[in-house]
């Protein structure tokens, strides 16, 4: 069994996701700068389990401060939250565990002066909101499972599986329930340029789990839906707004236009903390740009003449218009979003 990110005494474990399936190993951080650095360079990836990294990041940063006064934990707190918040800008659940970690922070701040005692508080906070993340993508597989039929195939795009969680994953929570149910099921994961997730990891995990599975080059769905080889897709997301328009991995987008035209069902699976009240339509949502280099080399070799131009946006937004439902732990909501979203919380 593989862990996807995981608290030691005095460190934080993740396996490097960068490498993967070629190899399975584990990259020990034993500082919160180290933490910072994993998630931008994507050792650790996907939207909740980097919300839980940088919350392990923010632990780590306030256990081994050597500060001794109150104040100065204060201070060096705001420093490694906003390190922390400055690694990946998409995923708001990055922004939602750091939020909820600053306000037990604050708290314990208030009434203690001991500052071993906030060291405490915060660890033993992380640590629940670890399991907790388990827990929810858990219900998200049962909640989803009921759209799964007996031979369904079901179409998936980049990784929301256990590698992008603390466990089970989201969408491929879906995909464990249905098969745990009995159910006989096929997947479709689309390989994912540039970083490869679906190809190197969903396909990992799938082949792990023994649920029939079939990778594509992100070109081929329309293909398979004109076919009628597709009856349903379901994805992760990244950021939803409080409209339902909904950011995930670049070419969803494309995913969900050709989907509509088809008439294949689209799902996207997303714990709450995914959801962004604050963030009103799809349009407000920060979209990272990532190096050029992703696009043009792979596995080190350059796969275009010298100086070609590039461009690498990590995330498009698929409007609530082409979703016909979300998948999170308190149920599936369906249109219209402005509505369905606000009665979830
Ligand atoms: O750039 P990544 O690999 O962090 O992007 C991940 C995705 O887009 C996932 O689909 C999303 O985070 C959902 S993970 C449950």
């Amino acid at each position: 069994m593989f862990y996807t990110l995981k608290w030691e005494t005095d460190s934080v474990s993740f396996i490097d996701q960068r490498v993967l399936p070629l190899e399975e190993k584990y990259i020990k951080c034993s500082d919160y700068q180290q933490v910072a650095v994993a998630i931008k360079d994507m050792v650790v990836r996907g939207a909740p389990a980097i919300g839980i990294a940088a919350v392990f990041g923010v632990a780590l940063g306030v256990v081994k401060s050597k500060k001794d006064t109150i104040q100065g934990l204060k201070e060096e707190f705001s420093h490694i939250t906003s390190v922390m918040r400055a690694t990946r800008p998409t995923a708001v659940n990055l922004f939602w565990a750091i939020k909820r970690i600053e306000d037990v922070f604050n708290i314990s701040c208030l009434e203690t002066n001991d500052v071993n005692k906030v060291k405490e508080k915060v660890l033993s906070v992380a640590l629940a909101m670890y399991d907790e993340d388990a827990n929810i993508n858990k219900m998200i597989g049962v909640n989803g499972s009921e759209l799964i039929e007996d031979g369904m195939n079901i179409l998936t795009h980049c990784n929301a599986g256990a590698l992008a969680t603390v466990a089970y994953g989201t969408a491929l929570s879906v995909m464990r329930a249905a098969k745990q149910q009995g159910k006989k099921i096929h997947v479709y994961a689309d390989e994912t340029r540039p970083f490869l997730q679906g190809a190197r990891l969903t396909m990992w995990e799938l082949m792990k789990d023994e649920i029939p599975c079939t990778l594509l080059s992100d070109n081929m769905s329309g293909y398979l839906m004109a076919n009628n080889k597709i009856d349903i897709v379901i994805v992760g997301a990244d950021r939803i707004a409080a409209n339902g328009d909904s950011a995930n991995k670049i070419g969803t987008y494309s995913v969900s236009v050709l989907a509509n035209y088809h008439k294949v069902p689209m799902y996207f699976a997303a714990p709450l903390s995914t959801i962004d009240l604050k963030t009103p339509e799809g349009c407000d949502i920060p979209i990272e740009q990532r190096s050029l280099d992703e696009v043009r080399v792979i596995n080190g070799k350059k796969i275009c003449p010298e100086g070609a131009n590039a461009v690498n946006p990590s995330f498009d937004v698929t409007p609530n218009s082409l979703i016909t439902g979300i998948i999170t732990e308190r149920g599936i909501i369906y249109p219209p979003f402005n509505e369905s979203i606000r009665s979830l919380f």
